[in-house]
């Protein structure tokens, strides 16, 4: 069974998705915010939780803490991943991003896509580089934008499509990554 590692600084919705289809294979959450919700939602589930303040080092810092882990799930993680995190996890860390990439990238994406007058957007997941929502997509998910959206509702409708996709990509990396070992 594969041991995955979840990443974020807020709510934890993600986190919870990913729980609840991935069942026994997230072994870890790491937080940058002391007062997360996906870290209340850790420990009210019993898993292992880490704190790493932001500051120098915090890839080096988070890294310590991997041992064994074999993928890593950045889910509303509010920090750039940096070496020596990202080499040491080649093509082994996602990131969910609430838009159809590379349209919308960095913060508040579903504003950007009401700003822009557009008729969709979406979620994507992707693999993480050095970049800012930049590396390889794996998946994505198209969700309409409705007259009389606002910034809230939209990216509620984001987000329940980002509790389905997130899952499916990361079965679609394991299943990957065991053809390769
Ligand atoms: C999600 O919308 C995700 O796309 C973005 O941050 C948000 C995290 O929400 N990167 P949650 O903490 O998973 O509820």
């Amino acid at each position: 069974m594969a041991r995955i590692a979840v990443l974020g600084s807020g709510a934890g919705s993600n986190f919870q998705a990913l729980l609840e289809k991935l069942g026994g294979q997230i072994s870890l959450v790491v937080s940058d915010q002391p007062d997360a919700g996906i870290l209340k939602k850790a420990k009210a589930a019993g898993l292992q939780t880490v704190v790493e303040e932001g500051g120098p080092d915090l890839s080096a810092r988070i890294l310590s803490h991997l041992d064994g882990i074999d993928l890593i799930c950045l889910a509303g993680f509010m920090r750039l991943v940096k070496e020596p995190l990202l080499g040491a996890f080649p093509r082994r860390i996602l990131n969910i991003h609430p838009s159809l990439l590379p349209k919308y990238p960095g913060k508040a994406a579903w504003e950007q896509a009401l700003v822009d007058g557009a008729g969709k957007t979406g979620c994507t997941v992707h693999f993480v580089d050095a970049g800012m929502d930049t590396g390889e997509v794996i998946l994505q998910a198209e969700v309409p934008v409705l007259s009389g959206d606002n910034a809230g509702i939209l990216h509620e409708r984001i987000q329940q499509a980002e509790h389905r996709i997130y899952a499916e990509a990361v079965r679609l990396v394991l299943e990957r990554l065991k053809h390769v070992e």
